[in-house]
């Protein structure tokens, strides 16, 4: 490491300097998922609100987005939204169950042709609020990351209309209606850069773009229809000089096709050891990841052999965010994140790294 890169490492934050691929004091560790309902705070909000008010209304997501950070050590704040949040108040008839559905799905080129997406300050004006808010409540050590979904993810929903297993339908459209898939991707990436930019805008410090459906897609339908549109949102937003996160989950056969995007951090999902991940990646990209989240259930000592053998996987070289390889659960037992937590920092920190 030069002079110049240990004194800047020195000033950044441990999240923000493993984003850069600089020495950090330990590796930074955050939690997919981490405000949400393992937390019995949480649950107690959300006894008194639903979920789209809690997320519509700044005091009531900052207060969320600030839970999880009171209580345990982490190395980041992520905003209390959902990647579905900039989808609302578009007349497709959003709701959460609590999983999303779309009322009226986009199914035909001609509904993809009417589809107006807004300016994200229109329908999205309560996010950069909420971000506005929490730059000055949080830790100033604690950065904040603001996240959208990215395009392809938010495309099977829309045409989806709710989960599904496999999207049948969404992927269906691609093959048989491909120009109309294209353009609702393009509407998409054109919205989803907005929306980040907007976050950036009111003191989100690193983007994150959820892919949570891009694994499955073969590497060439990828190649053809997702990749074009997160190469559009992270070009227009590279220009913001912030980290840049992707997570394409399962995408362990699509990380190649990533390397020389302006793209700074890979989420991996617990599928591919990290190792190899970065093999796949080269020496340019961060990985962050990836802890099974059924790891939370195995009893401590187990826990903890397991954080260390993702630690491992990392390697000694910088650039390695800790992170489950997806979302927590809600019936996992608080007191093990904070296990995890301490013992990522504790086991990180010091001469060796
Ligand atoms: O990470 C965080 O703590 C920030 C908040 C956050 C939520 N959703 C809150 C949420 C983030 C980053 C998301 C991303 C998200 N949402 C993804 C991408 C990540 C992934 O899991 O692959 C996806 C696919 C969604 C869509 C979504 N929203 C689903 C499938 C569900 C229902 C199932 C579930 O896990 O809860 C939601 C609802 C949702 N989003 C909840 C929360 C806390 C539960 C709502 C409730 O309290 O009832």
């Amino acid at each position: 490491m030069t002079e110049l890169s240990a004194e800047l490492s020195a000033e950044l934050p441990p999240f923000l300097a493993a984003c850069r691929r600089l020495e950090a004091a330990h590796t930074p560790i955050w939690i997919m998922r981490q405000a949400g309902r393992y937390l019995p705070e949480y649950r107690a909000l959300r006894e008194k609100h639903d979920f789209l008010t809690l997320m519509r209304t700044p005091e009531l997501a900052a207060e969320v987005t600030l839970q999880p950070v009171r209580r345990f050590p982490l190395d980041a704040a992520i905003l209390f939204s959902d990647i579905l949040a900039p989808l609302d108040g578009i007349g497709l008839g959003l709701e959460f169950h609590p999983a999303p559905t779309f009322q009226r799905p986009l199914r035909t080129p001609e509904a993809i042709a009417a589809l107006r997406l807004p300016p994200p300050a229109e329908n999205a004006g309560q996010v950069f609020a909420t971000v506005r808010a929490l730059r000055t409540e949080l830790p100033e050590r604690t950065p904040l990351i603001g996240f959208a979904g990215a395009p392809f993810t938010l495309y099977c929903y829309l045409v989806e209309g709710r989960g599904s297993k496999g999207f049948f339908v969404a992927k269906s459209f691609l093959f048989s209606e491909p120009a109309a898939a294209d353009e609702l991707l393009d509407k998409l990436a054109t919205q989803t850069a907005a929306y980040l930019r907007g976050q950036a805008e009111a003191g989100a410090q690193a983007l994150m773009l959820f892919d949570s459906w891009a694994g499955l897609l073969a590497p060439d339908t990828y190649a053809r229809f997702a990749l074009p549109a997160v190469r559009r949102v992270l070009a227009e937003l590279a220009p913001l000089g912030l980290p840049l996160l992707y997570f394409p989950n399962q995408g362990a056969t699509l990380l190649d096709q990533l390397v020389g995007l302006p793209l700074d951090v890979v989420g991996i999902d617990w599928r591919l050891p990290l190792s190899r991940a970065r093999a796949l990646l080269g020496p340019e990209l961060a990985v962050q990841g990836n802890l099974d989240p059924a790891a939370l259930m195995a009893p401590p000592e187990e826990l903890l052999r397991l954080a260390d053998r993702v630690l491992d996987e990392a390697g000694s070289a910088p650039g390695h965010v800790f992170n489950l390889g997806h979302g927590i659960e809600p019936v996992t037992d608080p007191d093990q994140v904070a296990r995890l937590v301490d013992h990522v920092h504790a086991r990180t920190s010091g001469a060796e790294r």
